[in-house]
């Protein structure tokens, strides 16, 4: 009774988000798409469906100027029904190159951590804070945070997922709007909207920092009893 209820907290919660998200992003019919996809237990071709239409905003996207210096902009990608999602800063000159997430050298890294976790790409979804590469690999700036966020948020309200992984310092903080320090709350347990999120390093900082991986890998863990915990 009591899962019941948070579910359906849950999909009152991303309902709720959606309509605000709606009026701030110019994707239309969003919430009462995913009102649908909610009334038929948020059936996945229906999720795919309202995913493609933001696809489609962040694919013509301009809000700023890395809509003119991108070369593709990055989505993301994976299961729409995901339990799990992961989250990184921004794409890379490959991911820029692709238009897909996580495919350069910390993609790879990336990719065995999920396999390690006996999951594939497929069975997770990966996205970004920012949808296109700013120049050169720089930081993100704030206003370029404030007027991307939004997708990200409205990915997440669709995918409603059962744990979101953020990875680094930069996902961590701009999704859970704070500024605690990454190596203080890594591995712990903090939530977005009633979705439960575990920050963890980011691959990038593991190609620097091999010796971290094994920290990384207590989250994974953490990661994976709290899905099988929910999936009971
Ligand atoms: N780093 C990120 O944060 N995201 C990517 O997609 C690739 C590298």
């Amino acid at each position: 009774m009591k899962r019941e209820l948070e579910e359906l907290s849950g999909l009152l919660t991303s309902l709720r988000e959606a309509l605000e998200l709606e009026k701030l992003s110019g994707v239309n019919e969003i919430s009462s798409e995913l009102s649908s996809a909610g009334r038929t237990d948020g059936g996945r071709g229906q999720k795919e469906e309202v995913l493609q239409k933001i696809r489609e905003a962040v694919t013509g996207c301009k809000r700023c100027s890395l809509g003119e210096t991108r070369t593709r902009a990055v989505f993301g990608e994976g299961n729409a029904n995901a339990d799990l999602v992961f989250v990184g800063e921004a794409p890379g000159y490959e991911e820029d190159r692709q238009g897909r997430p996580f495919v350069g050298e910390a993609g790879r890294l990336l990719t065995k951590i999920i396999h390690a976790m006996g999951l594939k790409r497929e069975d997770v979804f990966i996205m970004n804070v920012l949808k296109c590469r700013p120049p050169k690999n720089r930081d993100p700036l704030p206003s370029e945070v404030a007027l991307c966020i939004h997708y990200l948020r409205e990915q997440l309200a669709i995918i409603r997922p059962k744990i979101i992984c953020t990875m680094g310092r930069f996902a961590t903080q701009a999704l859970l709007d704070t500024t605690e320090s990454l190596s203080r709350i890594r591995g712990k347990s903090f939530w977005y909207s009633n979705i439960e999120v575990i920050p963890t390093f980011h691959p990038a900082y593991l190609l620097r920092n091999p010796g971290d991986k094994k920290l990384v890998w207590e989250d994974m863990k953490t990661i994976k009893a709290k899905l099988a915990a929910a999936n009971e």
